[in-house]
């Protein structure tokens, strides 16, 4: 039986992810802050797919715990996938230094420092897959979200280097980039409905993508082609627009 730790697995894309491997057989970990409010959901999947889900305490932002996390773990996974991730709030994070660490911590340093050690594992074992889901956000900085941004673009290109290395030792890294999903994270952003995906759509295609082994996903599809657009742009032009 193959298993799946999820990372920030109360997010709304970690629950439609795990519904989509715990669909296809894998037993789960699911990871992290006041993780008993799974409770439910654990049991939920448990009973509809005749897998086993263990729930466990995991805070991004307490680096020091995360070696003694993943000892704890009952068995070392398959898989990880990270959905952790906060988007903040920009200006005021201009002006407050707690809170733009807040956006760096939980986007970048958080992610780095757990898979940092999952890697290294996966290294020894000379097997594995990391997914780790990043934004467009961090394809080009603009003034209304570049500290979230510069974190997503600092992960993005973790996780592009990470793939590099991991390479020959038989460990794959995914990294998923999503445009605009309707989820918690924007429940408050009016979003234009052909650009938003449903998370259950997002897991449907990180799985697919994950398991062809593919390098970076743009999920829906067509962020692929704005993006394109975007960082064409010349900087001349861009940096006098209002995106
Ligand atoms: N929604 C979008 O439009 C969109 C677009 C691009 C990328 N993304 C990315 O997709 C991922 C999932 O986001 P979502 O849309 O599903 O939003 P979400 O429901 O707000 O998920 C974010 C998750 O990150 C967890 N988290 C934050 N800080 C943490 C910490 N210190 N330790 C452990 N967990 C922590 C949150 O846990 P708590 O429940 O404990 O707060 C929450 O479960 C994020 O990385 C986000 O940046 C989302």
């Amino acid at each position: 039986m193959s298993s799946l730790l999820i990372l920030g697995a109360k997010s709304d894309i970690a629950r439609a992810v795990a519904q989509q491997y715990a669909a296809n057989g894998y037993d789960l970990l699911l990871a992290g802050r006041t993780i008993n409010e799974l409770d439910d959901f654990a049991k939920d999947l448990t009973i509809r797919n005749e897998i086993k889900v263990f729930l466990h305490e995991f805070d991004a932002n307490d680096f020091d715990s995360h070696a003694a996390f993943i000892n704890q773990l009952p068995q070392l996974p398959d898989g990880v996938i990270t959905a952790i991730g906060y988007l903040g709030e920009q200006t005021q994070a201009e002006q407050d230094w707690t809170e733009c660490e807040k956006i760096m911590n939980q986007n970048l340093l958080g992610n780095v420092s757990v898979l940092n050690i999952i890697a290294n594992l996966f290294v020894q074992r000379q097997s594995g897959f990391i997914v780790g889901i990043s934004s467009v956000a961090g394809d080009r900085g603009r003034q209304k979200n570049y500290l979230y941004g510069a974190a997503k673009a600092g992960f993005t290109t973790y996780l592009s280097g990470l793939r590099n290395r991991l390479y020959k030792k038989n460990v794959h890294v995914l990294t998923v980039k999503p445009g605009f999903v309707n989820t918690q994270m924007t429940t408050d952003m009016d979003l234009p409905t052909k650009l938003t995906a449903e998370p259950e759509q997002v897991a449907k295609d990180i799985y697919k993508a994950q398991q062809n082994n593919k390098n970076t996903l743009y999920t829906k599809g067509i962020w692929a082609w704005i993006m394109l657009i975007i960082r064409l742009i010349p900087e001349w032009q861009f940096k006098k627009m209002d995106l």
